[in-house]
């Protein structure tokens, strides 16, 4: 599918979808399943082939079906009514954007939203997605397909401190923090305690402290609010644009 023409009247709906969202995201309390829709979307990408991406394609029901994407239809179905509102920005767009407005109304930082993804069905196969089961090894092996770092995936691992796990939807229960819709840096406070009564460590957040390329950065998120929050703008805009230069 081409890519939208990013106009004035593109910009000004892309202003006003940001504030709908605003509202639609407070009223449903949907922020944690928002970003994990954007993440989801995003987290795909396989920088060899240039395939999957930020790019609408998990609305499909042959990428929501995708076991990774348990749960995940019904942010698909919040995002139609956007949709069906603006319907000259594409999904891609929308997706990223009801991402980082999550981040934004719970209190976390501004990330910069550049629009113009390209909207696509293509499929992308299933397993591109991290395993919560695995170890350090199996997320280096993830992020670097996308083209992101250590440090990326420390900080957006930092995601964590927003929403809950849900026993029908991935076989975990329970969220990182106490206050699941609150941005801040206690995921990785919580972390360093090795866990608390009531909250959940995925072996995927532990693998956090077991590498010596991971560690250090939970160490500084846990003890700088600010560091975690200006990298993870940086780290959680690259995840929101990957392959979105490369045409
Ligand atoms: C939820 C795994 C990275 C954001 C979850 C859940 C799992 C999971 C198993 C529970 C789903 C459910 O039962 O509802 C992982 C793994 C990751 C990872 C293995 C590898 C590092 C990320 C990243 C972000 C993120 C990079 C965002 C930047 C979220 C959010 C939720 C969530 C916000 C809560 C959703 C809700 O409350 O409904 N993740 N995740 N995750 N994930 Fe991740």
């Amino acid at each position: 599918m081409p890519a939208p023409v990013v106009d004035d009247e593109y910009k000004t709906c892309i202003e006003k979808a940001r504030r709908d969202l605003r509202a639609f995201i407070a009223e449903k309390n949907c922020a944690p399943l928002m970003l994990r829709l954007a993440w989801h979307d995003a987290g795909t990408y396989d920088a060899s082939t240039r395939t999957g991406g930020p790019n609408g394609s998990i609305r499909s029901e042959r990428e929501y079906t995708h076991g990774a994407n348990n749960g995940l239809k019904i942010a698909i179905d919040f995002c139609e009514a956007m949709k069906s509102k603006y319907p000259v920005i594409t999904y891609a767009d929308l997706y990223q954007l009801a991402g980082v407005v999550a981040v934004e109304v719970t209190g976390g930082p501004t990330i910069e939203f550049v629009a113009g993804r390209k909207d696509s069905v293509a499929t992308p196969p299933e397993g591109r997605l991290p395993d919560a089961k695995k170890g350090p090894s199996h997320l280096k092996d993830i992020f670097y397909r996308m083209g992101l770092s250590d440090r990326d995936i420390v900080a957006l691992s930092g995601g964590h401190t927003l929403g809950r796990a849900h026993k029908d939807r991935s076989g975990f229960e329970g969220p990182w923090t106490s206050n699941p819709l609150k941005f801040d840096n206690t995921y990785f406070q919580e972390l360093l305690r090795g866990g608390s009564d009531g909250l959940l460590l995925l072996p995927t957040d532990k693998a956090l402290l077991e590498d010596p390329a991971f560690k250090p950065w939970v160490e500084l998120y846990a003890r700088d609010e600010d560091a975690f929050f200006r990298d993870y703008a940086v780290s959680h805009k690259k995840l929101s644009e990957l392959g979105c230069k490369d045409t």
